[in-house]
């Protein structure tokens, strides 16, 4: 069985976690749940980071023990990546016994292969950052990560020799190309080492730090903490006898942010190498969240929690956000307002139209039974085939080179042509005459639909399992196959659909609230008071929009056909500016059964439709607010 393993960083505990976070490991799981569906057997780690100046000083400052501060920080960690369905198979922790034993294993390792000496350094270290800073890296003799004054600091320490290997590590990269992706990182990195490369202090004398992992060979010493931290990747999998180290190591794909590149490109390569292990495969480097304005570093103060925003607007919304704004490797700023915009319109309108058409239409016409497979009759079945298949493939690609973002383009080109698709082929139109076509086109939509729900799985994956539910698909996607599943017109076991409440409810930016006074104002009548027998003469009927479709040359209107049961009406509906023609199909609403025909735009309007309007001027339909019948009296 193919293998692949991708980590996380592991995350420190001097604060909860908050959206750059989140981002990360959802990037991860979302790769994971994708090889696992592709077949392989895949491991995903993540975990904390917990020794460290940084740690011990937070601890301190919330009058806590370090091990007892960093065992509440931790579970927090845990219990976030819970509600955020991350799928990691093991969650690491540095102050974990077997991750201790093997750090200082692979110590004593180096140690007795000559890379490590003891001599005495000074220079200006920075406490957030854990780690002494050149002349040439710091800017106004600040670091320039967390903008703080440097401290001198002079002392006796343990060296890694680092700059023996300079020369292997250049050739390395340079022979891999795609060791460090995407390029502008491997780039960063080879501009890095075309200066002498300096050897890394890798200890901290107890005196001044206890909070660490003794080395084995001078108990005097702590482990510096990157040293520490970088060697969970090995540990995590069983370093050193584990067969999870055999078994995954070879494929290891590293996952970061573009702050801890220089770690993971040079520290870890290296310290990989004296030890005598293989290099790992990737190292993948996404750019950085911001909000609004500057960094969202948790040292700067400022932190949007993700899970905040997941239960204020669910969490595939969130998760799809994420991955269909950050290009990979580019930096991207977050925002509220688009969080909503992009549920609005590609997941409520275009994804959740497409199903809960597709629903309406195969209860109302098929009752309620997916149609099987039926072999294309016209160039349009062929094209919506076409590109199911070509978008399997644009998955698969984008998916191996991190383009999580084209990976969704592609899906989304499918939900439009297929949207497309049902707009040409009208089959409420065909319904009373050629019902065979339209079971063709209700099995090509189903069929686009059964794909999808595989392909959204790694991004979305409740939601894709309530696409599968409600097509009436008898088959967990957890144990599905990407390979045999997305195979046109494979036969997964499928039963009736199961119409449940609709996937992506459209987020309302306000409530819509009619002020009296601003009510008052547009009136171009009075309304004085008028007898129960006045209102009485309205008609007031239950309708279920049944087709829908723009009025040519309008953009104000829509023109529906409303089932009122026994009878059907056209109307032409002044709604265009709030709804599509998609949305407003299957709904049921409320109409003015008893007007006197009008014209517009050349069509002939049998009746009106009740909405409110808000103060933006956006429009919000009527609706009874339980299923009753087409033609109920409303009184
Ligand atoms: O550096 N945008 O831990 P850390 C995107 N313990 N990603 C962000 C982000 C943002 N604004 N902010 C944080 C450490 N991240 C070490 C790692 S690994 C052996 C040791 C994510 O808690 C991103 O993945 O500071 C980044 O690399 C990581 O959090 C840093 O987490
Ligand atoms: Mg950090």
């Amino acid at each position: 069985m193919r293998t692949f393993y991708i980590t996380t960083p592991i995350y420190y505990v001097n604060d909860v976690p908050h959206l750059g976070h989140a981002y990360t490991t959802i990037v991860a799981d979302v790769i994971a749940r994708f090889k696992r569906l592709a077949g392989y057997q895949a491991f995903f780690l993540t975990g904390t980071d917990e020794h460290g100046d940084k740690i011990a000083q937070a601890a301190s400052a919330a009058g806590e023990d370090p091990k007892q501060y960093a065992d509440k920080i931790s579970a927090a960690f845990r219990e976030t990546w819970a509600k955020l369905q991350i799928t990691n198979d093991y969650f690491i922790r540095t102050t974990d016994e077997d991750h201790k034993r093997a750090v200082r294993l692979f110590l004593q390792k180096i140690y007795e292969g000559g890379d490590i000496y003891f001599g005495e350094y000074g220079g200006s270290y920075c406490f957030g950052c854990e780690r002494f800073y050149t002349e040439r890296e710091m800017v106004n003799g600040k670091c320039p990560d967390h903008q703080r004054e440097l401290t001198f600091i002079k002392e006796k320490n343990y060296f890694f020799r680092m700059s023996k290997y300079q020369g292997w590590l250049v050739n390395y990269i340079e022979t891999h190309p795609e060791f460090i992706r995407p390029e502008r990182y491997k780039n960063e990195v080879l501009a890095f080492l075309r200066e002498p490369l300096e050897d890394l202090c890798i200890s901290r004398p107890k005196s001044r730090l206890s909070w660490g992992i003794p080395l084995p060979f001078d108990d005097n010493y702590v482990t510096y903490v990157w040293f520490d931290a970088l060697i969970n990747y090995i540990s995590g999998l069983g370093y050193p006898e584990g067969e999870g180290f055999k078994k995954f190591w070879p494929v290891a794909n590293h996952l970061i942010a573009k702050d801890i590149l220089k770690p993971h490109g040079i520290y870890w390569p290296i310290m990989l190498r004296a030890a005598g292990i293989e290099p790992y495969q990737h190292l993948n480097v996404h750019g950085y969240w911001s909000l609004e304005r500057g960094k969202m570093s948790k040292s700067v103060g400022k932190v949007v929690r993700p899970l905040d925003l997941t239960t204020k607007y669910g969490l595939d919304g969130f998760r799809y956000f994420l991955l269909r704004e950050m290009t990979f490797g580019l930096d991207s700023s977050f925002g509220e307002d688009g969080l909503v915009a992009r549920i609005n319109s590609d997941l409520a309108n275009d994804l959740g139209n497409l199903l809960s058409r597709t629903l309406t239409m195969i209860e109302r016409y098929l009752n309620g039974e997916p149609p099987l497979p039926l072999p294309p009759s016209s160039p349009l079945d062929q094209q919506v085939e076409r590109t199911a298949a070509q978008t399997k493939a644009e998955v698969y690609s984008s998916m191996e080179g991190f383009a999580f973002n084209r990976a969704l383009e592609a899906i989304w080109n499918l939900i439009s042509i297929a949207n497309r698709y049902i707009d040409s082929n009208k089959p409420w139109a065909l319904a009373k005459t050629d019902r065979r076509r339209v079971e063709e086109v209700l099995f090509h939509t189903w069929e686009v639909l059964r794909i999808l729900g595989l392909l959204l799985y790694p991004f979305m994956p409740e939601s894709a399992a309530k696409i599968w539910r409600q097509l009436g698909i008898k088959k967990d996607l957890a144990t599905a196959c990407l390979e045999e599943d997305s195979v046109w017109g494979s036969l997964t076991p499928r039963g009736s659909i199961q119409k449940g409440e609709s996937l992506f409810p459209r987020i309302r930016a306000e409530a819509v609230s009619v002020s009296i006074s601003e009510a008052l104002k547009r009136e171009t009548q009075p309304k004085g008071p008028i007898n129960l027998e006045e209102f009485q003469r309205l008609d007031l009927r239950v309708g279920e929009v049944i087709e829908a479709e723009g009025v040519v040359g309008s953009d104000r209107l829509i023109k529906l056909r409303v089932s009122l049961g026994k009878e059907e009406r056209t109307v032409v509906a002044g709604l265009a500016k709030t709804y599509t023609p998609t949305e407003l199909l299957g709904k049921k609403v409320i109409l003015v059964a008893n007007l006197k025909p009008t014209h517009l735009m050349g069509i002939e309007s049998q009746g009106m439709i009740l909405a409110a309007e808000g103060h933006d001027g956006r429009l919000a339909i009527l609706v009874p607010d339980r299923d009753v019948e087409p033609g109920a009296q409303v009184r």
